[in-house]
């Protein structure tokens, strides 16, 4: 077998540097235990998103050089709008400056008080959308996604029972859509199989109910489907791609992740009769409705992207380094939701820290200790994230405890991966000295955890 080798090689370099422990107890401590709140430079490898943190390539950056920056019908515009339908099959879109603000025009022109959002796991972003319009978000991801244990192909999949009940016992004109998230970054970068979207799309529509995908990572989901799907081992990325935005009525986009660029988004649809319901939320939250936010050598440089990400050897890349980071963990023992996702590890806190209480932040502290030992920033999936409940203000606890250490595109090599593996492992191995987390200082009333102030217990 010949190891695995990168589809690409490196044109431009950007320096990193190692900093002290002492350092960094100095950094964390000024940052109230908020990864958030530090300087990159304070940082080695920053594994806190995979959002907007890629590699542009050479012929992105081209593209940046021939961008249209008209107002209105700008070309950029235009080699977007077929780049779309080229790949998704969507004939009508709007751009966007990110994901959530797509979300927050579509939500904008379909949510109201008391409708209900069914869909697998949701983003914080698109849950706190759906709730700060007094609507209810529910989860009706299946129940193997919360066992981190558990081997199961499509760990992103809808439980069709649950999703059906929502449907039966509530109004029609309750439920504006179902929200598909591929691949479901809270269930841990998890894909939805073929088949599950299809069953999906075809119980709404009994229902008489739209389908959205949030398509954040629609290309990393169509790999998985690719590999581990019956009867699509032989199929293109492309006709893959294809065929699961025929079982969605529309999508919102941020193009941060599978756009392949550092900023922007959009929504996109079958009919023109939605675009029409978000144009006037277009206009007054984004801009006009042939840029909504982006530059037109943005809107380039995510035209190109959109055809890199659905190529074979840019997704076995990607997704292959992921998997050598899981894999390196499980070698030395370290408990990581398995299989390993798309885009990220993700850590299992509670058993990692089992001595850690749960009203102490156990994904916090262990993200923490991440960053003091190497330098490395993982971010908390966990109490913090979840939030309090919108109606008692109780902290929600969920399932999982996890620490996110999620893969910028392009940008790391293997080295880095193998390095961030031996920081957990150092961790992993004095864990039972880890007893105490934090405890809250400062907080916001919605998505806490960006702000959120601690102290140590
Ligand atoms: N949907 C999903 C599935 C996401 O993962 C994100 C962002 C969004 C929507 C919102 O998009 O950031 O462009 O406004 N996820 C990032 C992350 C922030 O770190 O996972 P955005």
């Amino acid at each position: 077998d010949l190891p695995f080798t990168e589809s690409y090689k490196i044109k431009m370099v950007e320096p990193i540097r190692k900093s002290t422990r002492k350092e960094r107890e100095e950094w964390i401590k000024n940052a109230k235990f908020n990864l958030f709140n530090l300087r990159s430079e304070q940082v080695f490898i920053d594994l806190l998103t995979d959002s907007g943190t890629g590699a542009m390539s050479d012929r992105q950056w081209g593209a940046i050089m021939t961008g249209d920056e008209s107002y209105a019908g700008s070309s950029s515009y235009y080699h977007l709008k077929e780049t779309i339908k080229d790949v998704t099959g969507f004939e009508y879109f709007l751009p966007s400056h990110q994901g959530r603000a797509a979300e927050n025009v579509l939500f904008s022109s379909l949510i109201k008080a008391g409708d209900l959002i069914p869909g697998n796991a949701h983003f914080d972003t698109t849950k706190g959308h759906i709730e700060f319009r007094h609507a209810d978000a529910i989860d009706c991801t299946i129940k193997e996604a919360y066992d981190t244990t558990k081997e199961h192909p499509f760990k992103g999949n809808v439980d069709l029972d649950k999703l059906e009940h929502v449907l039966i016992s509530n109004p029609k004109e309750r439920i504006p859509m179902i929200i598909v998230t591929v691949t479901c970054n809270t269930a841990g970068g998890q894909p939805v199989s073929m088949q599950n979207l299809k069953d999906v799309y075809q119980m709404a529509k009994k229902y008489g109910i739209t389908v959205i995908f949030d398509a954040a990572r629609f290309a990393e989901n169509a790999y998985f489907i690719k590999m581990r799907e019956h009867g699509y081992r032989n199929k293109s990325i492309r006709d893959i791609v294809q065929e699961m935005f025929s079982y969605s009525d529309g999508m919102t986009m941020s193009s941060k992740k599978d756009g392949l660029v550092n900023i922007g988004g959009f929504m996109a649809f079958r009919k023109k009769e939605m675009v029409e319901k978000c144009s006037m939320h277009t206009i007054m939250y984004e801009g006009y409705i042939t840029y909504g936010g982006m530059s037109g050598r943005d809107m380039n440089a995510l035209a190109v992207g959109l055809q890199e990400v659905v190529e074979f050897d840019y997704l076995d890349t990607r997704i292959q380094q992921v998997k050598y980071l899981g894999d390196k963990l499980i070698e030395y023992g370290v408990p990581v939701q398995q299989p390993i996702g798309g885009h990220a590890v993700f850590v299992d806190a509670k058993r990692f820290l089992p001595h850690v209480p749960k009203d102490e932040y156990i994904a916090q502290t262990l993200a923490v200790e991440l960053y003091l030992e190497g330098g490395v920033r993982g971010v908390e999936i966990g109490t913090l994230l979840a939030d309090r409940d919108p109606h008692s203000r109780e902290n929600r606890y969920p399932a999982l405890e996890l620490v996110r250490l999620a893969i910028p595109r392009r940008v790391y090599t293997n080295n880095h991966m193998h390095y961030v593996a031996a920081i957990l492992k150092n961790v992993y191995d004095r864990r039972d000295q880890l007893k105490h987390g934090f405890s809250i200082t400062h907080e916001a009333p919605i998505l806490r955890h960006f702000t959120v102030e601690l102290e140590r217990v």
